[in-house]
């Protein structure tokens, strides 16, 4: 199946070339980007290009849109175009997006495909719904993937509210986010809205398909998110009360969570590895990148806490979009 990645040249948007390259199911034919980029190969905007995409045209984003021609679009463009670029693809070609543009429709699913994969039924509702012959499949912003991660096993246990403080990496910005004099040699404190969506988004992934929507996970998150010098990398250090289980429970159901090996879907690796301290550098690769790595868990009676660390734009952005792509291909919506 030919495919398309929209905003090709950006953070996201490289890692979901790089991802694509050899893919035994899609076979990356447009890398759209905008006018500034248009009309170059791609193998001069992106120095470390695979082999095989080098000779590509990039093409605008005006000019995709006049003839798609492709079976499925992985979206990396800003919020700002995807609304109405998304809807308009969507009528006609499956679209798996990580801007945040449609994660809050009702019909739309949040999906962690290890987590959530039942939400990809809201497909049949945005179709009857809307019209459309594609849809419109996210995946939630780059903590949140990580962190729901981490959570997934620990529901049976009965969550009864999560905090969360995040250590988060500088590409999690995109390539114009934060100059190099604020985020050397300091910590800062405030990422803009990010707070709010880990706590939204976590709660609708975590929650339940109830007729045309989703009723959000009935438990309080809490979020402080702050970016770090790190180059690639979310870290986070999760608090969390529990309905029951002992922290060597907790840790056999880190340690026993695979929830999709049955499905061979091509990118899978296994979603979570139990180590004693977590970091950004040593284990952000495992799995390449689809990995999150959990550690240091303490605790008794109800309060537990833990770190977990995965990498912002494999398992955050573009590897969660195309594991998205594959299950829901090999569960017959595309
Ligand atoms: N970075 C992360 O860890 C992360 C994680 C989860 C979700 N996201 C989301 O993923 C999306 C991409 O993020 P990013 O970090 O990759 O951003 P980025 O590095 O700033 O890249 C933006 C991309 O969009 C293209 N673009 C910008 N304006 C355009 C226009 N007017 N017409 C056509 N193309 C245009 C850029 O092309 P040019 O190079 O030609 O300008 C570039 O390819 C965002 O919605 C972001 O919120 C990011």
């Amino acid at each position: 199946m030919n495919v398309a990645v929209l905003g090709a040249t950006g953070m996201v948007g490289r890692t979901f070339v790089r991802l694509l390259a050899g893919h035994p199911w899609f076979r990356l034919e447009k890398l759209v980007a905008s006018e500034r980029s248009a009309g170059r190969r791609y193998g001069e905007l992106v120095d470390d290009s695979p082999e095989e995409f080098r000779d590509i045209e990039v093409v605008s984003l005006k000019e995709f849109l006049k003839d798609p021609d492709v079976g499925l679009v992985f979206n990396a463009l800003p919020a700002s175009l995807s609304l109405e670029v998304e809807e308009r693809l969507a009528e006609e070609i499956p679209v798996f997006t990580n801007a945040r543009a449609h994660r809050y429709d009702e019909d739309v699913p949040i999906l962690v495909p290890e987590v959530n994969p039942g939400h990809l039924k809201l497909i049949e509702t945005q179709r009857e719904k809307r019209g459309w012959d594609g849809f419109i499949v996210t995946n939630p912003n780059c903590s949140t993937a990580v962190l729901t991660v981490s959570l997934a096993p620990l529901m049976e246990f009965g969550i009864g509210r999560v905090h969360v403080a995040t250590m988060q990496a500088i590409s999690g910005a995109g390539f114009s986010g934060l100059s190099a004099l604020a985020i050397q040699d300091n910590v800062v404190p405030l990422i803009r809205g990010e707070e709010w969506k880990i706590e939204t988004e976590s709660r609708k992934i975590l929650g339940r398909l109830r007729g045309e929507g989703i009723e959000p996970a009935p438990f309080e998150v809490s979020a402080i998110a702050t970016r770090v010098p790190v180059l690639h990398g979310h870290t986070e250090a999760v608090f969390i009360e529990l309905e029951r289980g002992s922290a060597d429970e907790i840790r056999g159901a880190f340690e026993s969570f695979d929830p999709l090996a049955k499905f061979g879907l091509p990118s899978y690796e296994r979603p979570l590895v139990y180590t004693n301290v977590p970091q950004p550098r040593l284990h952000r690769d495992r799995g390449r990148g689809f990995t999150v790595t959990v550690g240091r868990l303490e605790g008794s009676g109800s309060f537990f806490k833990y770190v977990v660390t995965g990498h912002n734009l494999v398992r955050g952005a573009a590897g969660g979009s195309l594991l998205n792509a594959e299950l829901a291909k090999r569960l017959g919506y595309i």
